[in-house]
């Protein structure tokens, strides 16, 4: 399968889940990528503005569970997924525990 944009979207307070993403989207090798960097204060977990084809969410795990700063961002997503994603893009859910 061949990807033009691919979205990397990461909370990643030490680099790690940034650098998982970073290896996953060598993998796949898209045309472009872009970076959604989550742990930036204020950031939103959104694609509205430019569609990406593809999209990698990836969140550390922190005392047993995803931080509560990551979890909220991605409840807020998750709650608007079908309105911001009518035409169903695929979407990659990655929690590194490494
Ligand atoms: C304070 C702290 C608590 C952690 N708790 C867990 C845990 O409960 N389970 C786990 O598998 N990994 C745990 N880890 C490992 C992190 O999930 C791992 O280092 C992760 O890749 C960090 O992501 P980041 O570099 O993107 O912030 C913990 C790391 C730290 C520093």
């Amino acid at each position: 399968m061949s990807i033009n944009l691919l979205n990397l979207a990461y909370f990643s307070p030490t680099g790690t889940t940034r650098k998982i993403l970073e290896s996953i989207a060598t993998g796949i090798a898209p045309a472009m990528t872009e970076f959604t960097d989550l742990s930036a204060a204020g950031a939103e977990l959104c694609f509205d503005q430019k569609q990406p084809e593809l999209a990698i969410i990836g969140m550390p795990t922190y005392a047993g569970r995803i931080p509560p700063e990551g979890a909220n961002l991605l409840k807020r997503f998750l709650l608007h997924f079908f309105e911001l994603n009518p035409a169903g893009k695929n979407f990659t859910f990655v929690a590194t525990i490494f």
